[in-house]
């Protein structure tokens, strides 16, 4: 098992890629931590898991809120006394409850700040948190979930498009600032739509082909690990990563 006696934080992880990382991580051994908005999700997900309790830790906590973060990182030093490996998946490229697909001009202000604010400030207080633990402990692997629109702009994601090109930025910054306490800190990119059950149910989506979920795993599993330990500052397209690895990338029908 490739993650074994490692610890991971996987933020906004009670569904979608986060519960995709989430399981992968768990079938390699590691000992996990759920983050979410909702405790009834959080309770869900730890149901779903079926971990022994020394194996997993569940909590809710909301990533922009500086005061969750702290007690999020605060648990997992009691429970476990380390973090190895933090993934900052939390994010959206709209508010759940929209509005969506404005162009910038057409765009509410507290629309911007709470795709910045999730996105890139949950980043930045999470990585901030672990950072600490890291740095004591002298190793740790971050990453952040970034998207094919946090490198090239794209119509009617102004907010999304400014969030995951400043989550590529931070990234590069910590992997620099941080590599001489030897903790890694690198970028995924899912490659693609990838047909989480949110996106599943936008109806403009319907019977359109989409990366499968699980395109991540492999690669995520990969940048925790000590497969990637020179790896950092990088950026990587999951999708991309796992055709050259001949990991067959799954499609489904959204
Ligand atoms: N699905 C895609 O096509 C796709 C493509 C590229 C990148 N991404 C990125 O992948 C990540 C996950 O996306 P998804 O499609 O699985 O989303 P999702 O909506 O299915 O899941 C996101 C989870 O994050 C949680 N969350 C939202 N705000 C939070 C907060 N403030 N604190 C804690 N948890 C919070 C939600 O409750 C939810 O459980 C995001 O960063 C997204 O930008 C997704």
């Amino acid at each position: 098992m490739k993650l074994s006696g490692k610890v991971a934080c996987v933020t906004g992880s009670v569904r979608g890629i986060g519960w995709e990382i989430v399981q992968a991580y768990a079938e390699e051994g590691a000992r996990v931590v759920i983050c979410d908005l909702h405790k009834a999700d959080v309770d869900g997900a730890l149901a779903r898991l079926s971990l022994p309790v020394e194996k997993v830790l569940g909590l809710r906590a909301d990533v922009t809120a500086e005061k969750d973060v702290g007690s999020l990182f605060r648990a997992i030093k009691k429970k476990f006394g380390k973090l190895d490996i933090l993934v900052n998946n939390a994010g959206f490229a709209w508010p759940r409850e929209g509005p969506i697909d404005l162009e910038v001009a057409d765009t509410p202000f507290q629309v911007w700040l709470k795709v910045l604010d999730t996105n890139l400030s949950g980043t930045f207080l999470c990585s901030r948190e672990a950072l600490r633990m890291m740095r004591a402990q002298r190793f740790g692997s971050i990453i952040n979930i970034s998207s094919p629109q946090g490198k090239l702009g794209r119509a009617l994601r102004g907010p999304y498009c400014a969030a995951k090109f400043g989550v590529e930025g931070l990234t590069q910054v910590m992997s620099l600032e941080n590599s001489s306490h030897n903790i890694r800190v690198n970028a995924l990119d899912p490659g693609g739509i990838v047909a989480t059950e949110a996106i599943r149910k936008i109806p403009g989506n319907k019977g359109k082909k989409m990366l499968s979920p699980e395109v991540v795993r492999a690669c995520a599993v990969y940048l925790a690990s000590d497969e990637s330990i020179e790896v950092t500052g990088r950026s990587f397209v999951s999708s991309e990563w796992n055709e050259r690895h001949r990991i067959e990338v799954p499609y489904m029908t959204a």
